[in-house]
């Protein structure tokens, strides 16, 4: 298992490009299964969920092509020879979003297969909202075994209103719908930009899609979709960490290749906290001024300050004067990075869904374990002012979602080497006799 060894205090100055967004490009190649052609995805993050949703594909029969050199974003996928409609659970537990291709399985094939996840680090996270909306599409549903087997000859359309909104619910019901008998209208559906990038992807395909990014969602099914190309959008979620970072290290930071309409909730929060942004039309300059003031965080549904940049945005709000009050709304259990801030000299006081940070305070460098993804790039953050070094373990969290990130953050300054596991000491073996 490899570590982070960083060692704080340098300003991150210069340039940071953006790979493409791991939550849109998920969806994105779950998509690939509604159709015998081949889809074309092109700025696809090099990341570990990704290489997870490749082996998937594979195994259920489809043919996954990498690009090479400077194509080597681009993965191109035909799933014409189906032959295993399932997500296993080896898979489904080390990435929950595997769950995703039941809705498209059951509108192409019929049938399919998934394994249920179980819980995760930052909360219980069930899919009944998945299961029930694929009934009201007329779906059979039996749960045997940790197994959710859908069955239908064809989907046909019909009316769901989410009971609570539902970002990979809203995506996988909109792929599930376009192959539907007639028409399904959703209402409460998740807003965020990767529902629209979904939808422009399966609009090339030839679906026809009204409302994606709204709350309301109306999709005519089609009898078939075809070939198509399409490029997935920044990571907001990784531009939002680099804008972080350079107003946390007092840097002069310009996250370039990035959408910063996406990140809109983000930037304003940084602006009241006192850090120097420039928005351009694709990317973001902050100039870390180091006088940043508290203030409290709500995280909410898109277009709201988003769940994801929670821990991050705890990391900065221990550098800033004064008290944050940081509230997660979404998630129930998701402030496992703060007792390990903690633990690097932060003042942190959990009570319930409220996090209490008292700031400035100095970090010093620690030994820490990241407990998820985005858990571990708050504390990258940390470590990035903290006096001394720390040592990230459990980095294989940070690599299902960030794309070389210490080659980035040290292409613009940071102290920061990845290692891997030590051996343990050579044992002198006993001379036998
Ligand atoms: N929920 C239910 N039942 C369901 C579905 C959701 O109770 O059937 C609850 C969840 O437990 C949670 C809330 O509804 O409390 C919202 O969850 P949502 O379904 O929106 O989350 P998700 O689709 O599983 C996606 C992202 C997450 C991100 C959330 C919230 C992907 C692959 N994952 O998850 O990303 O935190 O939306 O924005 O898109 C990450 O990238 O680190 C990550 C966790």
């Amino acid at each position: 298992m490899d570590k982070f060894v960083i060692r704080g205090g340098n300003p991150l100055v210069g340039t940071v490009r953006i790979s493409g967004a791991k939550n849109t490009a998920l969806p994105c190649m779950a998509a690939a299964l509604l159709t015998e052609e081949t889809v074309v995805l092109e700025n696809i993050p090099d990341v570990r969920d990704l290489q997870t949703m490749r082996r998937l594909l594979v195994e259920m029969g489809g043919e996954v092509e990498l690009g090479y050199g400077r194509a080597h974003h681009r993965t191109t996928i035909c799933t014409r020879s189906l032959n295993r409609p399932e997500a296993p659970y080896e898979l489904v537990k080390t990435m929950r979003a595997s769950t995703l291709v039941l809705g498209p399985l059951v509108a192409r094939m019929g049938r399919a297969r998934v394994s249920l996840p179980g819980g995760c680090a930052i909360g219980a996270r069930p899919i009944d909202l998945h299961i029930k909306a694929l009934e009201r599409l007329g779906a059979n549903i039996a749960q045997e075994h940790g197994y959710v087997e859908a069955r239908a000859e064809r989907l046909r359309g019909g009316h769901i209103v989410w009971d609570r909104i539902s970002v990979t619910g809203t995506e996988e019901l909109m792929m599930a719908a376009t192959l539907a008998e007639g028409e399904t209208v959703m209402e409460n559906c998740a807003r965020e930009p990767e529902v629209g990038d979904l939808a422009s992807l399966l609009h090339r395909m030839g679906a026809r899609i009204e409302g994606a990014g709204t709350g309301t969602i109306r999709i005519q099914g089609v009898p078939r979709l075809h070939a198509a190309r399409h490029r997935i959008i920044p990571d907001r979620i990784e531009a939002g960490t680099f804008v972080i970072a350079g107003a946390m290290t007092g840097g002069d930071l310009i996250v370039a290749n990035c959408e910063p309409a996406h990140i809109g909730a983000l930037l304003q929060k940084l602006a009241e906290v006192g850090a120097s942004l420039q928005v351009g039309q694709d990317t973001v300059r902050v100039i870390g001024n180091g006088g940043l003031k508290a203030a409290d965080v709500n995280t909410e549904e898109y277009p709201g300050f988003p769940t994801d940049m929670q821990a991050q945005y705890m990391a900065l709000a221990t550098q800033a004067e004064g008290t944050s009050i940081i509230t997660e709304n979404i998630f129930e259990n998701r402030f496992m990075h703060a007792q390990e801030m903690v633990r690097m000299g932060a003042n942190i006081k959990i009570e319930g869904r409220r996090a209490i940070v008292r700031g400035k305070a100095p970090l010093s460098g620690a030994a820490v374990l990241a407990s998820d993804l985005r858990a571990s790039a708050s504390l990258v953050l940390a470590a990035l002012v903290a006096e001394g070094e720390t040592i990230i373990d459990r980095v294989y969290h940070i690599d299902r979602g960030y794309e070389r990130i210490e080659e980035k953050l040290r292409g613009v300054g940071a102290q920061m080497k990845r290692i891997g596991e030590m051996l343990p000491k050579k044992v002198a073996l006993a001379p036998t006799s």
